[in-house]
């Protein structure tokens, strides 16, 4: 696998290695199974991004759980439209349960706003996310982010499930957007 990456004509370098990947989610995993084994918790992925992180994880749950696969998007190319659209596809019924979000990103936070006022009106008893990334300089939001496996810079990733318009999820390592003097 070659050091830099190119989608429609921007240039990515490899950030973070597969194996360091790796390392988080178990370290994540080890959290989320000692927080939730006696709980029958819901885990909730967020389609498509969350995808990948949420296999690599859910492999490594030592607990009885649920998933059910939600679709949420609020991106378009390089930069946030600011607006998040609907949720599809929540089909188990959250009330009384702990509901845990998987997300391969956290940015604004404006998708995990949404999503933890739907589960609320559901009647989820607790509301909690693992992310396998954040953004802490641009998150704007109150709410905690439980499970983080990496606080990342305010820079587009890729990788790992983090798309640029559909591509590049399937890349086993992150890479980040290089800047103009990078490439
Ligand atoms: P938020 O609602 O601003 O937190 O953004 C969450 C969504 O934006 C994620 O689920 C991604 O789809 C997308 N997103 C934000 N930053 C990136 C990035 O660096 N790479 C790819 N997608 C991103």
């Amino acid at each position: 696998m070659s050091e830099t990456i190119s989608f429609f004509g921007k240039s990515f370098i490899k950030y973070i290695l597969s194996e360091q990947i790796d390392t988080e989610i178990g370290r994540l995993a080890a959290e989320i199974s000692e927080e939730y084994r006696n709980d029958d918790p819901i885990l909730l992925i967020t389609l498509n991004g969350a995808i990948i992180f949420a296999v690599d994880l859910l492999k490594r749950l030592d607990f009885p759980c649920r998933i059910s696969c939600v679709k949420v998007s609020s991106y378009c190319g390089t930069e946030s439209t600011g607006s998040v659209k609907g949720l599809i596809g929540l089909n188990e019924d959250v009330r009384g349960h702990r509901v845990l979000i998987l997300e391969d990103i956290v940015d604004t936070g404006r998708t995990y706003q949404h999503l933890h006022r739907m589960l609320t009106d559901a009647g989820a008893r607790d509301i909690r996310i693992a992310t396998l990334t954040l953004k802490p300089d641009a998150y704007k939001n109150d709410l905690p982010v439980h499970y983080v496996g990496f606080r990342i810079p305010n820079k587009f990733v890729i990788g790992r499930g983090l798309d640029i318009d559909g591509y590049g999820r399937n890349l086993n390592d992150i890479y980040q957007l290089a800047t103009s003097n990078e490439q």
